[in-house]
């Protein structure tokens, strides 16, 4: 049997917020591993960071979208989670529309 220790900070990014908080939240793998090794961040999650949080201010939704270290899919990222649902992996700039019309459709539950 293996057991794995997993930090702290990182289970409490993938908590989903209380209904009382503020915003639907996005989380973004930005986790860059260098060799033979892939990562969302080698397969462009940080420039798919800054466009989603563009969406967000154009269309001037109440949203948090945040980075997290990794979410266990890095060889079919980049991966985006929304509290509370799936990973989202393969993530482009053609899904940008679609997930921040599902963030926004969050925070209208
Ligand atoms: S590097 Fe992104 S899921 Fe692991």
């Amino acid at each position: 049997m293996k057991c794995w220790a997993v930090a702290p900070t990182f289970v409490g990014m993938l908590t989903t917020p209380k209904k009382s908080g503020p915003a639907a939240t996005l989380y973004v793998c930005t986790n860059f591993r260098s060799g033979v090794h892939s990562s969302c961040a080698a397969r462009g999650s940080k420039s798919l960071l800054a466009e989603l949080k563009a969406e967000a201010l154009t269309r001037d939704l109440d949203v948090i979208i945040d980075t997290v270290v990794c979410l266990g899919h890095c060889e079919i990222g980049p991966n985006v989670r929304i509290a509370g649902g799936e990973i989202l992996h393969g993530v482009t700039s053609k899904d940008i529309g679609a997930i921040i019309d599902r963030l926004h459709s969050v925070n209208a539950q």
